[in-house]
This record gives structure tokens, sequence and C-alpha cells, in this order.
């Protein structure tokens, strides 16, 4: 049995729009403009144990309704979802039992009181044995250094802080799964880069399914090899991510400095030539030729002084997939 199975799941908002002024706030108690607004519409995936799936796409997407449904903190409109067999809304405590959730939006740790009380709440809460709390609290002092700020109340510590003690929270308990809503927002990136080392290592030894939402593709670079993208409601992709990056990564970059300004600069082959002064990028596609030879061609016409060469980053191949639809032309 998948960890998780979600099919053909939807979830409608509906809301009330009022008219102008007073006479349409008038109005608006007789006749609201009702619209409803199809958050997820007809997702569908299946999550086995020990995976680590991305789910990205823009703002608005559907990405965190899909993750409170999976949690059970909102009802499916229709379709189902199954978390360790169990329905997530219908049976939402048992559910708890397995789940591990941080928001980074929002914490889920007790505004005022120390680090250190909101989890031995968190102990009661979820019946955590003596034994294994130790040992938990334990590990997060070592890999998260929690203890620098176990007093503090979580209103004063600062944003890295603040998401290191609800990563303890949300990990106390041992769940099966981790969801993850945009866990690095708004951190450096030292403190980013800290927190994937630990999603990591909890992955990796303790075979947490974890799913993550976010929009720094880093994350999901380093993290994931499936990612999921979303967008107005629907999938668009479920597959590895080097697919994504074999599909529509075969552009590069060719940065050159030359010794003088390249007048008339042309290259056939590349796709795109934006000369700044004596600087240039040159946009070209490896499928259909290679760099050296692009670059061949390049220094027997002109002086160089310097070349690098960029690959495109994640980053852009998704930016590209939202604007342009890219995976229509693509991948369907
Ligand atoms: N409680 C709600 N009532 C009405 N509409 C909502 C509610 N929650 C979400 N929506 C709408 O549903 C859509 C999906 O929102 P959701 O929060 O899932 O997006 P998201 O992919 O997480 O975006 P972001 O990247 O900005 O966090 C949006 O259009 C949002 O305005
Ligand atoms: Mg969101």
């Amino acid at each position: 049995m998948a960890e998780i199975e979600v099919k053909d799941l939807c979830k409608e908002f509906t809301t009330y729009v009022r008219g102008h002024g007073l006479a349409g706030s008038v109005g608006s108690l007789l006749s609201r403009n009702r619209t409803v607004r199809k958050a997820v519409n007809h997702v569908g995936f299946i999550v086995e144990k020990g995976e680590m799936v991305g789910y990205v796409g823009p703002n608005g997407a559907g990405k965190s309704t899909t993750i409170k449904m999976l949690t059970g903190i909102l009802y499916p409109t229709s379709g189902t979802v199954r978390v360790c067999g169990l329905c997530p809304s219908k049976d939402r405590k048992h559910n708890l039992m397995h789940i591990g959730t941080v928001f980074g939006q929002r914490t889920q740790l007790w505004w005022d009181l120390p680090l250190i009380e909101s989890l031995e709440l968190l102990r009661y809460i979820y019946k955590v044995s003596t034994k294994s709390y130790k040992e938990n609290i334990e590990r997060f002092c070592d890999i998260l250094d929690i203890d620098e700020f176990m007093q503090t109340p979580v209103r004063q510590l600062s944003l890295g802080q603040r998401m290191r003690g609800d990563l303890a929270a949300a990990l106390l308990h041992d769940p099966d799964i981790l969801y993850l809503d945009e866990p690095t927002i708004g951190l450096d990136v030292v403190a980013k880069e800290r927190i994937r080392l630990f999603i990591a290592e909890l992955n990796r030894e303790r075979k947490t399914t974890v799913v993550l939402t976010t929009h720094d593709l880093t994350d999901i670079g380093t993290l994931c090899r499936r990612i999921i993208i979303i967008d107005t409601g629907r999938i668009i992709y479920d597959g590895p991510v080097e697919e994504i990056r074999k599909r529509f990564g075969s552009e590069s970059s060719l940065l050159v400095v030359f010794k003088e300004e390249p007048r008339g600069l042309s290259l056939q082959d590349a796709e795109e030539i934006v000369v700044d002064g004596l600087q240039a990028r040159i946009r070209f596609d490896r499928r259909r030729i290679a760099a050296s030879d692009l670059i061949g061609a390049l220094l027997k016409e002109y002086p160089v002084s310097d070349l690098t060469i960029e690959d495109t980053s994640l980053e852009r191949i998704i930016r590209e997939i939202y604007l342009e639809g890219k995976l229509d032309a693509g991948l369907s």
C-alpha cells in the first residue's frame, strides 16, 4: 500500500463579493455575488514510503490547499485522500500520529512559551515515551542546535531559530511523513542549507517520507528526485526532476568578455546574442551545437579574453514552464 494516495481530489472555495459603496453593501444583503474558485482541480498522485517529493507551482496554484487536505485541516470538496490507510479529514486524530507538519508562514509553537515548554506540551499531546523524547531532544540539540534557545519564548526567536524549533516540534513523535510548506521562506543562505541537510539526513536515516512545497528551487534540486508541478489547481507534470532538466535544460549560455568591442557579432547556431560593451551573452542549444564547436567558431573570428559556460538553472526552466506553458508543447 502506498503511503499517500490522492485520487481525483478537488477543493472549491466559495466567496461572496459585495458591490461598491453603501448601495452595494445594502444590495449585497439581498444578492451577493457568488464566485466559486477551484483551488484544487482533479489532482491525483501516489507517494511511496521514503520518497521525497517537491510540490511546486506559482502563487495561488493550490499547493497549500492540497497540503491542508493531506493533513486533514481541510475537507475535500470531492475525491479521496488516503494517508497510511486513513482518511485524514475524517480520522484526524489518528492521522496526526503519522504526520508532522511545518508551515513556514506560521508557527505551530506556542508564541508566549519558551520552546522547551512547547515541546513538553507536544510530548504530552502525542504521548511520546520518555525514552524517545529524550533521544529526540538530544538529536535535535545535536543537529539543529536548538539548545541555544530552548528557554527563549518563541516570539523572541529569529526566523531561522523558530523554523528549527518548528521542525523539532513536528518530528518529536517520529512521524512517518513530514509535510513542509515553504520551510525555508525568508531564511538566509546558510540557514536554508542547514535545514536542507537536516531534512536529507532525516529521510536517509529514518526513511521519513517528505512532501515539500517551496518557491526555492534549490530546495527541490538538492532534496527531491521527483517533482510535481501544479498550476491553477491542476497537475501539469509529475516525474523525475532530471527529466525536466534533460528536456528543457539543453539550453546553455556562453558568457564572453572580448578584448575589443565585437562589432556585428553573429554566430551561426546561436539562439540569441546579447552584447553589452565588451561583454556578450550567447544563448545556444546543446542539442544543436556542442559548446566546443561554438567556442571554436567564436575564437576564430573574435579576440576573446574570458569565457564561461552557464547551464540553465532549474529555476529558469520552471519559470519558463509557468510562463510559457512549455510543458504543453514538450511533454504531452
Ligand atoms: N480559505 C480560502 N478561502 C477562499 N479562497 C482560498 C482559501 N484558501 C485558498 N484560497 C484560494 O485558493 C487558491 C489556491 O491557494 P493556495 O494557498 O493553495 O495556493 P499556493 O499554491 O499555496 O500559493 P502560494 O505559493 O502563494 O502559497 C488561491 O486562489 C487562493 O486565493
Ligand atoms: Mg502556499
